[in-house]
């Protein structure tokens, strides 16, 4: 891929940042960025039926629809917008009408934006492990959808702090054989491969807008049938009464489960997102991202000071590396102060919201380094120069 022109639309760049921290939000492209600041400046227009701009803001809510649709093979009217990745997973908990006791199957590799959807809900949550190379187990996962009364399966493909490509199709197999529906996670998947919706048969599937490029805001999916079946249910239980005597019409599938004013400003920078996307071009992301991967493993394992924290499945792996020092009297929250402070490297420092991760492999907290297709070799030999100069000089200003 030609990285210079990637790199050349994201001014965010020039400042020389080594931007390290995709996982948690990708940096947004100038075309994003100039759509935010001309909306504030020129548009009035947020909300539908806002007078002369009615007939806009339809249209843009449409097409965003429809570039979605097209961005990860579903249809326009299976594509709920929302505020974020969890309220994606909160809207489907509330759709679905989730309640106390419920068996809702996650995983110890999951954000925290899938659990709480579902423990605010006085569900019981199943946490389904991983084998020895980092990816879940089926078996495990069979086993109890078997023997169990499943409500939902909701699993990530990929989670946020180690980037093992999970078998969700497989998931969505097993889920389907005993009759469970199965939501998969896209939020650290869709910035690095293509989501097939249809093609992998999930019924419902969510991903953050902010993951690729736009601001933040989310997206819900949910096969329209299924949709449909909920528009009755949801009807019936939460709103039949004062509707009926009201004279509210109920909203056909997917605005009925969309509540108030849409974020126009989020909806159209989602567009734009998606557009500078398809210049980019997934084949040329995952080009570029393996050559990341590759070359951050190999510096790894040169390096040897270093532990990555979690199993990595080398072939089926998106860079997402979350690690400590093999010294542990290093302290790596100084560590992280002064690679920002001294050299502008932006990383993770924490445990990432994927707390039962952590305290299964029986760590605290960890740095993260997470790769996108607009990094280079380079920012990475200079994260590694910076980590030896540190190491070999200054040991003294991050230990204990
Ligand atoms: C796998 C996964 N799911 C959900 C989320 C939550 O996303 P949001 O911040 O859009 O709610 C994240 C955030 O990092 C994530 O990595």
């Amino acid at each position: 891929m030609d990285i210079k022109w990637a790199r050349e639309n994201f001014s965010l760049l020039d400042g020389l940042v080594y931007y390290f921290n995709n996982a948690s939000t990708s940096l947004k492209p100038d075309c994003v960025m100039e759509h935010v600041a001309n909306l504030c400046k020129y548009h009035n227009g947020s909300f539908i039926g806002d007078y002369q701009n009615s007939d806009f803001v339809t249209d843009q809510i449409a097409e965003c629809r429809s570039l979605v649709a097209k961005l990860i093979k579903c249809d326009a009217d299976e594509v709920i917008f929302t505020s974020n990745c969890t309220d994606s997973l909160d809207r489907l908990a509330q759709i679905i009408g989730v309640k106390e006791n419920d068996n809702v199957v996650c995983s110890i590799i999951d954000h925290n934006a899938n659990f709480i959807p579902w423990k605010k809900r006085g569900a019981n949550i199943y946490l389904l492990k991983t084998l020895e190379n980092g990816t879940l187990d089926l078996a495990e996962l069979e086993d109890f959808v078997k023997n169990n009364k499943v409500k939902i399966i909701s699993l990530p493909a990929v989670s946020n702090t180690a980037g093992n490509i999970q078998p969700f199709k497989e998931i969505v197999e097993i889920g389907h054989r005993y009759g469970v529906q199965v939501c998969i996670d896209f939020a650290q998947y869709i910035p690095h491969r293509p989501v097939d919706f249809k093609g992998t048969d999930c019924d419902f599937c969510c991903f953050s807008a902010h993951k690729i490029g736009s601001t933040c805001f989310g997206v819900l999916v949910g096969k329209k049938n299924v949709l449909e079946h909920y528009r009755e249910d949801f009807y019936v239980n939460n709103l039949k009464d004062f509707f009926a005597e009201n004279g509210i019409p109920l909203k056909p599938v997917p605005s009925c489960f969309e509540f108030g004013s849409l974020q126009l400003s989020d909806i159209m920078a989602l567009s734009h997102a998606i557009r500078f996307f398809g210049l980019v071009g997934y084949d040329n992301i995952k080009e570029q991202e393996d050559i990341l991967k590759d070359y951050f493993l190999s510096k790894y394992e040169r390096d040897g000071n270093m532990k990555i924290l979690f199993p990595i499945q080398k072939e089926n792996y998106i860079p997402i590396f979350t690690f400590r020092f093999t010294d542990e009297s290093i302290d790596i929250v100084k560590m992280n102060k002064i690679l920002l402070e001294k050299f502008n490297i932006v990383l993770s420092c924490s445990s990432q919201c994927a707390q039962p991760l952590y305290r299964h492999f029986g760590e605290k907290i960890g740095l993260r380094a997470s790769f996108a297709y607009y990094n280079t070799k380079e920012e990475i030999d200079y994260f590694f120069n910076k980590l030896t100069l540190l190491k070999t000089e200054k040991l003294k200003l991050f230990q204990n």
